[in-house]
């Protein structure tokens, strides 16, 4: 995968309304016909004015490899981006936009799986969907939504999609609603889950998959992880070059850093995104992000949330 560090001025070719306020756009290269290779459940950032920067994921085909397909869901107390997307962003217009990244990758396994989606967090199961069925691996994807009137994607999911392995959830119509605790109740061997949605669905499947091996649930949130609500203390970053930076009890890893120099790109600045990422190479952290697997946690350090305790080495 190219580096997310790269950006790109991507041209708007396609941008049509789908049903829930959702803006579905479609980007290309003005000059290359082939842009960087993605997987199914990565992102891209989208850069905006007054330095915003936004993440969608792709929900296009990974194997189109001229064009990326974003869905914006206009979120009217969100923080303006999307607002700015819907109000501004036709056929035409320019957009700068990083590499794709994945901090939420299909794991090969032979089991079967199973892909749930709330409202817009569609977008990354639709691909995993798409590259599923293009291997012929067994899947099932289910995608809850309020009502038909309100779900995007829902023309795509049934043209693209084979119909036996899809089953959608209207809230207003009972006889389509499913029970998503019974759901996820027997897990048959080697399936693994994958699930994205808003706060509150994601709570729901959190704790239906309670009982599922580690190692076979995955997601990916929009929403900051809790933790322990222990008072912040202070830290030490050692930079590669050996300066040090003091991170004070009141004061991010980010800011600190930024305060001293380190140029570092952010966007959430909630520990959901992945932007501020960087390579860690000794100490002892205390991780509270939502984005780095278990693996990553060993040698990846996400500054806008994390912590650490004594003096901690990041390679920057
Ligand atoms: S800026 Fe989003 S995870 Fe740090």
């Amino acid at each position: 995968m190219a580096s997310p560090r790269i950006i790109m001025k991507l041209t708007v070719t396609a941008a049509r309304k789908e049903p829930g306020d959702v803006l579905v756009i479609d980007l290309k290269h003005p000059r290359k016909p082939v842009l960087p290779a993605f997987e199914a459940g990565s992102h891209v950032d989208v850069h905006l004015p007054e330095g915003k920067v936004r993440q969608y994921s792709l929900c296009g085909d990974p194997t189109e490899l001229g064009r990326y397909t974003i869905a914006v869901k206009r979120e009217n107390d969100g923080r303006g981006g999307s607002a700015w997307i819907h109000e501004t962003i036709a056929v035409g217009s320019t957009l700068p936009v990083s590499a794709p990244r994945n901090h939420f990758a299909l794991k090969p396994g032979e089991g079967p799986t199973l892909l749930l989606a709330g409202g817009i967090g569609i977008t990354p199961i639709l691909a995993m969907a798409r590259a599923l069925a293009r291997q012929a691996k067994p899947f099932e994807l289910h995608y809850f939504t309020r009502g038909r009137a309100l779900t995007p994607l829902l023309e795509v999911i049934e043209d693209d999609l084979p119909g036996g392995n899809v089953r959608i959830h209207f809230d207003d119509e009972p006889q389509t609603r499913q029970n998503i605790a019974a759901l996820l109740a027997n897990r048959s061997d080697d399936a693994q889950t994958y699930y994205c949605g808003p706060p509150g669905f994601m709570a729901v499947v959190g704790r239906a998959a309670q009982h599922w091996p580690e190692g076979t649930v995955h997601f990916e949130t929009f929403q900051p992880p809790e933790f322990d609500g222990a008072p912040p203390e202070p830290f030490v970053i050692e930079l590669a070059e050996g300066r040090v930076v003091e991170v004070s009890a009141e004061t991010t890893a980010l800011a600190a850093l930024r305060a001293a120099g380190v140029p570092l790109m952010a966007s959430c600045e909630n520990g959901v995104c992945g932007t501020c990422e960087c390579a860690m190479l000794a100490g002892q952290p205390i991780h509270r992000d939502a984005v780095l697997s278990k693996e990553a946690r060993g040698h990846r350090f996400i500054p806008c949330v994390s912590r650490a305790t004594g003096v901690l080495k990041l390679d920057l």
